[in-house]
């Protein structure tokens, strides 16, 4: 069955899936959520986005219905009942229904609701070339460490960077580069991997830290620390890190070239390494 949600509880297509309007989720983006996708048929890290939406939702106190092992059971049931090739599973935990109020409301069951669509693959040829990027202002709020529902910022970001043609926004704030709208911002400088580090102005990308488990494995100096933009187009390789976008190399950042203007030898190293670390 393709197409499918899961919602308080049931599995049924995603067509048939309502929430009320008082969600809160709806209403004031009060909610939580995580992006997975399959290899083969498995879920990517699946217990380290099961853990960083525990921790998120923990950040804003709100409950999720469900232990960590039975939504490790709900995640294996859609997949077996979705039969897709591949999956990106979206999972996501709200405030519940209750008539509008800023205030949490008492008592209110949480709302969890998944579902699992077929995930198409980025082209080989757009991971082999590799990507524009523009730079602009992060306006986002100041827990980007917390993956919450409310992705203004994160939308307008984007939206921006497709209107001027190119793949991602990269943000700065105080003249630092925090991330991109929807992936983590890596650069290298004379052979050395640096990005900002975890903390309120970025979200802890599961992929950047399978990146940088990698990169120091395989002997590449990483540095996690924040980057000025001036520091950042200057650097001799640049790329992406998330779960849709693997390593992403970025060869333009606001239409000057990177380096030479081709992915570099280390962002080709790191794609490899990830490309065999899930198992292609
Ligand atoms: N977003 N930073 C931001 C702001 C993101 O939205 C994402 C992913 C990442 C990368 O995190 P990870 O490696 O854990 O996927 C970094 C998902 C894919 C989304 O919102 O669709």
């Amino acid at each position: 069955m393709p197409d499918l949600a899961y919602l308080n509880g049931a599995f049924l297509p995603i067509s048939e899936a309502r929430v009320s309007i008082e969600d809160r989720g709806f209403q004031f983006g009060d909610g939580v959520y995580e992006v997975i996708r399959t290899y083969a048929g498995r879920p990517f890290q699946l217990q380290a986005h099961l853990e960083r939406l525990r921790i998120s939702a923990a950040s804003l106190q709100l409950t999720i219905p469900d232990s960590i092992a039975r939504l490790t059971e709900v995640v294996e049931e859609g997949l077996r009942r979705a039969a897709l090739p591949e999956t990106k599973i979206y999972l996501q935990v709200t405030r519940g229904v209750a008539p509008r109020d800023h205030v949490f409301p008492k008592a209110t069951p949480s709302t969890l609701v998944m579902t699992f669509r077929g995930f198409t693959p980025m082209a080989a040829s757009t991971q082999a070339q590799g990507v524009a990027v523009l730079t602009m202002e992060d306006l986002r709020w100041a827990r980007c460490d917390i993956k919450s529902v409310n992705l203004l910022g994160n939308v307008l970001a984007r939206q921006r960077a497709v209107d001027a043609g190119v793949f991602e926004a990269i943000l700065v704030r105080n003249g630092l580069v925090t991330e991109g709208s929807v992936s983590n911002a890596m650069a290298v400088e004379r052979g050395t991997l640096c990005t900002a580090p975890t903390g309120p102005n970025i979200l802890a990308g599961i992929t950047r830290q399978v990146v940088l488990e990698l990169a120091r494995k395989h002997g590449v100096p990483v540095r996690e620390e924040a980057m000025s933009l001036e520091r950042f187009r200057a650097a001799d390789e640049a790329f992406l890190t998330g779960t849709t976008v693997e390593v992403l190399p970025v060869v333009r950042i606001d239409n000057k070239p990177v380096g030479v203007g081709s992915p570099g030898p280390i962002t080709r190293h790191l794609s490899d390494l990830f490309q065999r670390a899930v198992g292609r």
